[in-house]
């Protein structure tokens, strides 16, 4: 496995599995397997309501919580700063877990200014290894770096072909960040994975157009965790490391139109707001 390493000195690995929309029954038949597989690195949520089932899932499978690199995300309704600290014990809780080795705010609402102190807290306790944001736009991430002794670790937002996010990174370039990449196939879109350039270097390199768009992530230096609940699919998406797409390759790639999938909106959307119960896992 491929690691890339933060701003902090610690490694993440740069492959992982997703466990968006995935049902604890779900959670508890797939990831087994892809740790079987050989991933290391899970992307689950708070909001994914399927942590207890990650945390029975890592047991099942036997693997040494060290060798295995866990990421949740707190939502907004756990940001104020008092609120914040209690939820990631319950998120630990959940997991069933010591410590999570990186932790996000989740989306770029509520307050997440005051609540930036208690993530840092739960560095400081061991409690959390890394911290960083997901779907932040830049002027929401000056203003945690404005009251910050912690520098965000990584950005979790929409990464994928048809939205290679090269203006952000440019933007973001002082800050160092590693990139995660959502929707990294497009959330399953097959118009991107019929895209004849990805059919034309499959055939090449013997691989998949799934597997040549994870490693042209690979190769923009973006984390990725495909979702899949398909066991050819979970063998495919971690077999892109004896390959490499040629510089004239990748910018083939990086010259499809660009579009994203999803517009993170400034104002909160109703479902964020929402409060959620997350003792009740689906
Ligand atoms: N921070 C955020 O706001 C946010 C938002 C969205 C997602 N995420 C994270 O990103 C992860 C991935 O995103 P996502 O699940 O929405 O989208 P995705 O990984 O881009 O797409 C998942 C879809 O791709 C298909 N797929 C997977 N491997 C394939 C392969 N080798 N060949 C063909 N099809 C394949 C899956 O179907 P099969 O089951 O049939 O393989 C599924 O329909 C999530 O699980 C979550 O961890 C974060």
């Amino acid at each position: 496995m491929q690691h890339f390493t933060m701003n902090n000195g610690a490694d993440i690995p740069a492959l992982g599995f997703g466990v968006f929309q995935m049902t604890s029954k779900e959670v508890e038949e797939h990831l087994p397997q892809a740790i079987a597989a050989g991933y290391t690195h899970i992307d689950t949520a708070n909001a994914y309501f399927n942590e207890v089932a990650v945390g029975r899932a890592v047991k099942a499978s036997g693997a040494k919580r060290e060798d295995l690199f866990v990421t949740t995300k707190l939502f907004p309704q756990s940001y104020p700063y008092e609120q914040c600290a209690r939820d990631i014990d319950a998120t630990l809780e959940r997991l069933d877990m010591d410590y999570i080795d990186l932790l996000l705010f989740h989306q770029p609402y509520g307050d997440y200014v005051s609540g930036w102190k208690a993530m840092e807290e739960a560095v400081a306790a061991g409690k959390v290894k890394s911290i960083g944001l997901s779907n932040f736009p830049v002027h929401k991430i000056r203003q945690i770096l404005d009251v910050a002794d912690i520098t965000p670790a990584v950005l979790q937002v929409e990464i994928n072909p048809y939205w290679n996010q090269h203006a952000l990174k440019s933007e973001l370039a002082d800050l160092n960040l590693v990139f995660e990449g959502w929707y990294p196939l497009g959330h399953g879109d097959q118009t991107l994975l019929a895209e004849p350039v990805f059919a034309r270097l499959a055939d090449k390199y013997g691989k998949t157009a799934a597997q040549i768009i994870l490693r042209w992530h690979l190769q923009e230096g973006n984390v990725t965790f495909p979702k899949t609940c398909d066991p050819q699919h979970i063998k495919d998406n971690i077999d892109i490391f004896d390959f490499a797409l040629a510089d004239d390759e990748m910018a083939e790639i990086n010259a499809l139109p660009q579009r994203p999938y999803y517009t993170v909106p400034e104002e909160a959307p109703d479902f964020v707001l929402r409060h959620n119960d997350y003792s009740q896992q689906v």
